[in-house]
């Protein structure tokens, strides 16, 4: 049967950054299941050359999202590879978890880095691209700390970066719409994986978690995998500029 041509991803190009575990490597996994051909970002090459070996005609590129030259590196390469980027997923990121008056302004200029200048380094870099064929998709993993506060899991770094990259998403889906580039973003709640596993492995962390979650669990991964998809196909073809909340409706109330 042929795919639903709203939600056809058959042949699309689609560069996802840290791939190399979590909610890249199972964005990754979805792309390609749906006909993609998906080139794989992040800095742990083992990890990358394992999963591209379980996706066929996947392109694992190492990169530090971080060093603008690598996200220019990155593009280079796939344009090499494919001759064209038709969607990124802004993924990679980082956190720190602690009380605000201690956490070093060193430490959140690093979480900043990350998680706000490299989204628009790469972003910018893969944009170009996109704007000279006149389509595109730019997705970037927010978090529902970009939406709202946090406070009891203490991430001052992490809620400024993440709301700062809802914002950029409005701008930079209003600077390029008239373009062909859309750019969206995914505001997740807790999902298991390696950044989590402080929140997953303590049991009252883990009972308040799901205590304040209307849904009162926690996600599964396969479950943004609607929202990914959606937002990379023609489906969305007139959705520009917004986040769309995964968060068993932690933003709701
Ligand atoms: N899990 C959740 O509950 C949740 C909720 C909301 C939002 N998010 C967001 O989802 C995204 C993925 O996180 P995750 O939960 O899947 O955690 P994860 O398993 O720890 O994945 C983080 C990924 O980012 C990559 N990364 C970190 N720094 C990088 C850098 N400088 N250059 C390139 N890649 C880098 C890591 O790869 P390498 O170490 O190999 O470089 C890794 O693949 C993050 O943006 C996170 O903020 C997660």
């Amino acid at each position: 049967m042929s795919p639903d041509p709203l939600f056809d991803l058959t042949d699309r190009v689609v560069v996802i950054t840290g791939a190399s575990s979590g909610i890249g490597a199972s964005a990754a996994r979805c792309y390609a299941e749906r006909g993609a051909r998906v080139v794989l970002a992040a800095r742990r090459k083992e990890r990358l050359d394992e999963l591209a070996a379980e996706l066929p005609g996947s392109l694992p590129v190492p990169c530090d999202v971080g060093d603008p030259a690598a996200c220019q590196d990155l593009v280079d390469r796939t344009l090499a590879e494919h001759g064209r980027i038709d969607v990124l997923v802004n993924n990679a990121g980082t956190h720190h978890i602690g009380p605000a008056e201690d956490e070093s302004v060193e430490t959140f200029r690093g979480v900043v880095d990350v998680n706000l200048n490299a989204v628009f380094a790469l972003t910018r870099a893969a944009a170009r691209p996109m704007l000279d064929a006149g389509r595109g998709s730019v997705i970037t993993v927010a978090s529902m700390f970009g939406l709202v506060g946090s406070g009891q899991v203490p991430q001052a770094s992490y809620a400024a970066s993440k709301g700062a990259v809802v914002n950029l998403t409005r701008e930079l889906g209003a600077q390029w719409a008239r373009r062909g580039v859309r750019v969206n973003a995914i505001a997740p709640a807790f999902f298991s994986t390696e950044m989590t596993t402080g929140m997953f492995s303590d049991e009252g962390a883990e009972r308040w978690m799901r205590r304040q979650t209307p849904m009162g669990r926690a996600g599964e991964l396969a479950e943004l995998h609607g929202a990914l998809v959606y937002l990379a196909a023609d489906a969305s073809s007139y959705v520009t500029g917004t986040t769309l909340s995964v968060d068993g409706g932690w933003t709701a109330v």
